[in-house]
């Protein structure tokens, strides 16, 4: 899978594409591409932004700046999704994760400042995305929380014998993980759940079972 991450902070990636499961698909399973709008705007001086009209504070990501980057990487309008991370987007769950995760290729446009001009969101993006239902000073963070979530769900993304077999099985129900423990088995009085020290494999996994149906249900 092709992912292209549009920001004016690419250096801010650095950490996340270290870490598993990213670092373990990068270069094999995905295909990551970090695009600085600065470098393809038709404005003078690296300009981006602007004074929104009608006034106020902050400034806008302009229309022509974003277009000017998906033309120059795209070599016009892209065929594949083109996701704009805002505040007012379809809220991102695993069933979306899911369904991105699918996906051959995918564009990320993320904003600064006050946002993106509404042109943008309107004719240049195809899916209007929100990480949740609270304001972030711009795009990065939901990028990142996009990117770590589809790579997860990549094949070879989660190694094998680490537990995350059962958690990728559960989200691919729509599920939650059930809860983990690990030594001491007891501290401060809290208690590790007697199933678990049982040694009984069947009777843990039932029970591990259940608890994901019920984190699930609640
Ligand atoms: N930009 C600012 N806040 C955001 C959010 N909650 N989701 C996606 N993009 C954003």
């Amino acid at each position: 899978m092709q992912i292209d991450v549009f920001t004016l902070v690419p250096h801010a990636f650095a950490w996340l594409c270290e870490q598993r499961p990213l670092a373990t698909v990068l270069g094999s399973e995905l295909d990551l591409r970090l695009l600085n709008y600065r470098e393809t705007t038709p404005l003078t001086g690296g300009q981006v932004d602007d004074d929104p009209y009608g006034g106020g504070a902050g400034m806008v990501l302009r229309v022509d700046t974003v277009a000017a980057a998906l033309d120059a990487t795209y070599g016009g309008p892209p065929e594949h999704r083109v996701i704009a991370l805002t505040p007012q987007g379809r809220q991102l769950d695993q069933a979306l994760v899911e369904e991105l995760a699918t996906e051959e290729r995918l564009t990320i446009l993320s904003a600064r400042f006050e946002g993106f001009d509404e042109r943008i969101v309107e004719h240049l993006a195809t899916d209007p995305v929100s990480i949740g239902p609270y304001v972030l000073s711009g795009g990065e963070l939901p990028a990142m929380v996009m990117v770590d979530a589809i790579a997860r769900r990549l094949p070879g993304a989660l190694s094998e014998g680490s537990g995350d077999e059962e958690t990728f099985s559960a989200e691919l129900e729509g599920g939650f993980e059930y809860p983990h423990y690990t030594r001491p088995a007891e501290f401060r009085g809290w208690k590790v759940p007697d199933v678990l020290l049982s040694g009984d494999h069947a009777r843990i996994a039932a029970w591990r079972r259940e608890q994901s149906r019920a984190r699930t249900a609640r």
